[in-house]
Parts: structure tokens; sequence; C-alpha cells
């Protein structure tokens, strides 16, 4: 997709999954880590103007509607900051208006503050970076929205920072399109860009060296999710890809998180967005690669933890990691459920445990 120059513009069926996929996260994330005693901070790196020629909200107002719509009160008696960042001061200017429009009619709570900010997402988060440092702000959870256009605005060395901090999450689009398309055509004139978007320069050889289109995504697509893990720290990585109407994928959206319940919440919210549309979940790393998820797949879940755990004896919380960590799925134990039935696990519950029931991480489970 071209970047728009008007102010405002027309809303694309998968920032539409984007926003889906954002507004259920954040029902989710709000009430977990926003109570009373606690901060927040909800960052919108890339903001926009606030709406879509056809009178859609975007992203920052899809935040705060997530919070004021948000049925858990505890989330209205913990501090939350909202802090928008927009380059052009255009679009800047046309936010303030909405969100000034909005908050006339359903005003934030006395907890609740926003910030507009016109300027840079990089310029904008070293500034709060050094706040964060220095103590002059403090939250205990952050979620930072990074959406740009293009790839030369989001280097990996800013994600690092932010993600130092424990509860930092953060949701990345990750434009693929764009960065191969540069990448066969000119490459040594976006090195630069290039090194900072993946922190490393590891992208040089897979742009030499992989003449098939496939490859090259996939590779891509890896090195960018190995340098979330090792590089930002973070444990948890997965990608939700968006195809573009040629069948073609246009950009990944990248989640990176040290929480486990933060990558489940994520993974919640991936797979409620219609399956049936041009969207697929992205896992580069195992057999589920390339199927469309359409629905939650005990038999395929079970396959792959069977074929992962076979002749072990392991506990529960570890076979969640696996899930959560390495596979595309979040539930599991409606597979558990299939294993057991066959035959092919045998659980070590608590006493008086019903069979097909798996609520105690601490159990032990035996793959045969
Ligand atoms: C993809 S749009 C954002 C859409 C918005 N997040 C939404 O979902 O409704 C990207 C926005 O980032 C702005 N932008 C471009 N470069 C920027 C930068 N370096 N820092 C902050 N904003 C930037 C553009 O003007 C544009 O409005």
């Amino acid at each position: 997709m071209t970047a728009p120059r008007s102010t405002i513009w027309k809303l694309e069926d998968h920032t539409l999954a984007k926003h889906i996929i954002l507004r259920k996260y954040l029902g989710a994330w709000l009430p977990i880590l926003i109570r009373k005693g606690t901060s927040g901070l909800l960052v919108d790196g890339f903001a926009g103007p606030g709406e879509y020629i056809g009178g859609e909200i975007g992203s920052p107002l899809i935040m705060l509607n997530a919070y004021q719509g948000h049925r858990a009160h505890s989330i209205r008696q913990g501090r939350v900051k909202f802090f928008f960042v927009e380059r052009d001061p255009h679009r800047s200017a046309h936010l303030r208006l909405k969100i000034q429009a909005h908050l006339q009619s359903q005003p934030l709570p006395p907890t609740a503050t926003y910030e507009i900010h016109t300027g840079t997402f990089v310029d904008a988060m070293r500034d709060l970076l050094r706040n964060l440092a220095c103590g002059r702000e403090h939250y205990d959870a952050m979620f930072v929205f990074i959406d740009p256009f293009g790839y030369s605005h989001a280097p990996m060395d800013i994600i690092c920072q932010l993600m130092r901090y424990p509860r930092c999450e953060v949701l990345i689009t990750f434009m693929y399109e764009e960065i191969d398309r540069f990448l066969k055509r000119n490459c040594q004139a976006q090195s630069v860009h290039y090194d900072q978007l993946f922190g490393t320069s590891e992208w040089r050889t897979i742009a030499l060296d992989c003449q098939d289109a496939r490859t090259r995504q996939q590779q891509l697509h890896n090195l960018y999710r190995q340098q979330l893990l090792s590089v930002a720290g973070a444990r948890y990585v997965r990608s939700f890809c968006m195809l573009n109407k040629r069948n073609k994928t246009d950009y990944f959206l990248f989640f990176a998180t040290r929480h486990r319940l933060g990558m489940k919440n994520m993974k919640r919210a991936m797979w409620e967005v219609d399956p049936t549309g041009n969207f697929v979940f992205s896992d580069c790393t195992g057999l589920a690669q390339s199927f469309l998820l359409q629905n939650d797949s005990p038999p395929i879940l079970a396959q792959m933890l069977y074929e992962r755990f076979r002749g072990k004896l392991v506990a529960l919380d570890d076979i969640e990691e696996y899930v959560i960590a390495d596979t595309p799925f979040f539930k599991y134990k409606s597979s558990l459920k299939l294993l057991e039935q066959e035959g092919l696990i045998e659980v070590y519950g608590p006493e008086g445990r019903k069979k097909g029931t798996y609520a105690d991480l601490a159990m032990t489970i035996l793959f045969r």
C-alpha cells in the first residue's frame, strides 16, 4: 500500500482486521493490568488522524473506547495515560479535534489522561525512556502500538529499550511488502534503515542469497522474530499475516511480550478475527504453518503435543508454556482430552480429578 498524502484516507480491509485485534486485545489487557493502585501507559506511536474517510474511527479512538466502554469498573480505579504520537501536524490537529469532540460526550474519569504529541515516534520514545529512567514517569504496565506506513521509523533499538521494562508489550506492523520491494530494488540505498529496523545487518545475507520469494519472506520474518526474542528480550513472539487482494503478504502484525498471559490473550484476539477473510495466522515455525485458521483444531494440536512430548513425563505448566510459546494455539485442554481418550497419555492429577479435566498447572502427564 502506498502511503496516502491526504490528512485522512480510506480504511482498508486489512486495517480493519488490525483494529479488531487491537480492540480485543485491549479488552483483555486492561482489567489484568490496570486496577486500584496500579498505573498503565498506552502508546499509539503512529497514531494517524483518528478517523477514516467513511467516518470509521482510527486506533487512538479504539484505545479510548476500549477503556471507556470496558465493563470492569476496577480499571477506572487505576491510573491510565494515553499517549498519541503523530508526526504530521495536519493529522495530529485532526486527531486533537476528534478526541476533543469524543470526550465532550464521553469525558475521561479523573484517573485517566491523554497527550497528543506532534513529532516522531523515535523522539517521543527517547523522551519517554529518559523520563522512565530518571523516575519522572513510572508505569506498572505499558502497551505500545507501532503502526508505521513504512519501515524506516521504528528501529529495533527503541523496541529493545522499551521491552526492558518488565511489563511492556508491543504490537508492531512490519511492512513486509515495502521491505521486500525495496530490498529487491535498492537495498544499498536503504541499508541504514534496514540495519535499524532489524537491529542487525544479517538481512544482507538474505537479500543477497535468497531469490525465492517465499523463502525470503520466511527468512525476513524469522529474522525479525528472532531479534525480538534474542535482542529485545521478549519471551513470546507471534505474528499475524495480512494478505493483500492479490493474495500476497502485505504486512505482518508482530506481538511481543515477556508474559504468557499477555500472549494467550493476544492469540485469543488474533483467532477471533474473521478466519474466512484474507487473514492468515502466520506461523513460520511449525507444523501448522500453511493452513488458514478456521477453528480451534484439537486434533492438530493433539498431534503436535504427542510428537513433542512422546516418552516424557511433563508438568501441565510445561505443556501450556509450549503451546503458548511455540504453536499458533492457546487452548489445549480439548487436545489433551483427545489424547487421554485414546490412551496416549496418563494423567497424574490431584486426588479426585475427573477424567478429561486439566485444571492444575502442577499436575503431571506421561506421554506414552
Ligand atoms: C498507518 S498510519 C497510522 C494509522 C493508525 N495507527 C490507525 O490504525 O488508525 C501511520 C501514521 O504515522 C504517521 N507517521 C509517519 N512517520 C511517523 C513518525 N516517524 N513518527 C510518528 N508518526 C509518523 C503518518 O503520518 C500516519 O498518520
